[in-house]
């Protein structure tokens, strides 16, 4: 199987937290943590796609809206449906059931728009396919029940072109492509600030029935301070061990 090169990119808190926190602190970082990825002059990942969760995608896109299917739509072809195979930048949706509300086929982020690529498995309905048909919303499917998360990463690779993808978050993907030992590198922001929020999602977050608790550890290649006391650690992920 083919696959692009991965990096998890995300910026937390003091406390390993990756919800918004409203201190100048925080905004200084999340200007920081788009220009690195996705700012057309600053960016330094060389990226042709990015990752994100459902979560992630109705905070930031969708909005928790309800999808507008068409329930008596005739069935659409088998298989995956490619809209443009050649954008250049893809905003990749891992949506297994099919749950999002997309309204257009595009996510401006950074200073960049990119094509959206809808991550299913067979649990998603002829009916949202068909909503994505008509918005020309690209979508692969990668597995039963499950998402298959190397074959997600074979199929962004060679139906899309992706050499390099970035996992935008949140928590429970980025702990599911770890998990799997799909994940390269490791980048992390990490802002001067906290607001001891208990509940926030953290850096990962295991989550049955895709993934479970377990130890890992990771290899510093470097660690760079930045702008407003944030600091920017790069690490290798280091294989599964056993104790
Ligand atoms: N600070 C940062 O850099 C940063 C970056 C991104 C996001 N965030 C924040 O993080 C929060 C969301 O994080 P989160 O961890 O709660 O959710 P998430 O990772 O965005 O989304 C989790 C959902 O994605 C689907 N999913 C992910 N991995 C899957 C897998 N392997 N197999 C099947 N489905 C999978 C499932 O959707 P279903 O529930 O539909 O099954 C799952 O519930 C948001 O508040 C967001 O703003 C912060």
């Amino acid at each position: 199987m083919q696959k692009p090169y991965v990096i998890i990119h995300t910026l937390t808190s003091l406390d390993g937290r990756i919800h918004s926190i409203e201190l100048p602190q925080f905004d200084s970082a999340a200007l920081l943590y788009e220009q690195l990825a996705l700012h057309t002059d600053q960016q330094v990942f060389n990226i042709q796609g990015y990752l994100n969760g459902r979560v992630t995608t109705d905070d930031n896109n969708t909005f928790y809206r309800k999808p507008d299917v068409n329930e008596s739509a005739d069935p659409v072809p088998e298989g995956d449906f490619v809209a443009d195979a050649h954008a250049p930048m893809y905003y990749v949706s891992i949506d297994p059931t099919g749950r999002l509300g997309w309204q257009e086929n595009f996510v401006d982020y950074g200073t960049r728009r990119a094509h959206v690529v809808s991550v299913l498995t067979e649990r998603a309905s002829n009916a949202y396919k068909d909503l994505l048909r008509r918005l020309n919303i690209s979508y692969v499917i990668a597995g039963q029940d499950r998402l298959d998360n190397a074959l997600v990463l074979h199929k962004l690779a060679t139906l899309f072109g992706m050499q390099r993808v970035m996992i935008g978050g949140g928590g429970v993907l980025n702990w599911s492509y770890l998990q799997d030992d799909l994940v390269d590198e490791l980048s992390l922001l990490i802002a001067p600030v906290t607001d001891a929020s208990p509940d926030a999602p953290g850096l990962f977050t295991a989550k049955e029935p895709y993934t479970q608790v377990q130890p890992r550890s990771f290899s510093l290649i470097e660690a760079k301070p930045m702008n407003d006391s944030t600091v920017w650690l790069r690490y290798k992920v280091n294989k599964e061990q056993s104790a």
